[in-house]
């Protein structure tokens, strides 16, 4: 039994270091939209990784049970409980990185941006509060559809003065985990040594795998590269369609989100580099926001790694983004001014 105690211990250190790679931290966490599909995995993932000391739940409603549960986790993470916008403020003073799971998620059948007319009221007062209330944390939007989100959520950074393009980050991970996993299936390689970067937005088309770039380098003939991104690019919607009706993406998505922000600390922290992909403010292309490979230090994006070198077909996929991408973010852009 000793022998399995040691084994017990050196399983939950590789699983706590897979999420950071340091512990010396102090990082305030929010999570808004803490109750929901992903909120409540994320939140657990979360309360795993060391460099979280503050884990602050908020959501309109059941975070106060959410909260009471995870608390009870033997691990360093003071976890609180926030319900409903009176409790917004005190949720998000002090916070390091701000996490935005809130919103709902698609039914079979749906796009992203028919998520539009719901989310980006939702997305553009919770942006709001953390202009006022912590407007210098990292902000790591999930809610759909990112490509619009993300600019409202900078326009509300914006009116209010304190906006920095290094900061709010359109949460892609899911993307690029998917893309990891297809790959390394095709190829029998171990996933945890394979990294493909994906890039442009966060809906259908403007998903784009860029598998030249994969490391290790791997090879498919064109007709399986062309299936393989298209599986990356409708990954979504095969497991919409497999909860049939019930969800989205909900336990996947907090595997990503939590690497994604676990990655952000890792920054905050000082670690070396630390490269994520996500969508941000670019000048990447002509789309004014666009994923790419970002180096990621003590003040959010240190540095864009920008596109790289692409093949043919990833240059063509990108040209067939862009008019989607524009409009999208042109879409969020006019609906946080809507009221001025
Ligand atoms: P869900 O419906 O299970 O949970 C959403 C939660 O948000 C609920 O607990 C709800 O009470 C809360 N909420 C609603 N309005 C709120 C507000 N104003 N303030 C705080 N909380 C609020 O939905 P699920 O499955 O967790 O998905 C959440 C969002 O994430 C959806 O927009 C979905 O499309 C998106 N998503 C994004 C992915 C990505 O790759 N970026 C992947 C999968 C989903």
């Amino acid at each position: 039994s000793l022998v399995a105690r040691q084994r017990f211990l050196q399983s939950t250190c590789i699983f706590t270091r897979h999420f950071s790679k340091t512990s010396q931290s102090n990082a305030k966490v929010a999570v808004l939209g803490a109750s929901g599909g992903i909120g409540q995995p994320l939140s657990l993932l979360l309360k795993i990784n060391p460099a979280i000391t503050k884990l602050a739940l908020y959501d309109i409603a059941n975070t106060v049970g959410v909260a009471a549960d995870l608390s009870h986790c033997s691990t360093v993470a003071q976890v609180t409980g926030y319900e409903g916008a009176s409790q917004l403020r005190e949720c998000l003073e002090g916070c390091d990185v701000v996490v935005i799971p809130a919103g709902v998620p698609r039914k079979p059948g749906m796009t992203r941006d028919d998520l539009f007319n719901t989310n980006a009221g939702i997305v553009r007062d919770l942006a709001d509060a953390c202009a006022q209330y912590c407007p210098k944390a990292m902000i790591c939007v999930i809610c759909n559809p990112v490509n619009s989100t993300v600019p409202i959520a900078s326009e509300m950074f914006k009116k209010r003065g304190v906006y920095d393009p290094n900061r709010i980050f359109g949460v892609t991970t899911l993307d690029i985990v998917r893309s990891d996993t297809f790959i390394s299936q095709a190829k029998g390689l171990d996933v945890s040594q394979v990294n493909c970067p994906v890039i442009g937005g966060h809906s259908g088309t403007t998903i784009i795998p860029v598998i030249s770039q994969c490391s290790p380098p791997v090879n498919f003939p064109l007709d399986v590269h062309e299936k393989l991104t298209a599986r990356i690019q409708n990954a979504g919607t095969e497991v919409l369609e497999a909860k049939a009706g019930t969800g989205s993406a909900t336990l996947s998505m907090a595997y990503a989100g939590a690497r994604f922000v676990g990655s952000v600390i890792d920054g905050l922290n000082g670690v070396d580099g630390i490269v994520e992909c996500a969508f941000v403010r670019s000048d990447e292309t002509e789309a004014k926001y666009f994923s790419t490979p970002l180096l990621l230090g003590k003040n959010g994006v240190e540095k864009n790694l920008g596109l790289g070198k692409l093949v043919d077909i990833e240059v063509d996929l990108i040209k067939a983004a862009i008019p989607e991408l524009k409009k999208n973010i042109e879409k969020g852009e006019e609906f946080a001014h809507a009221g001025d």
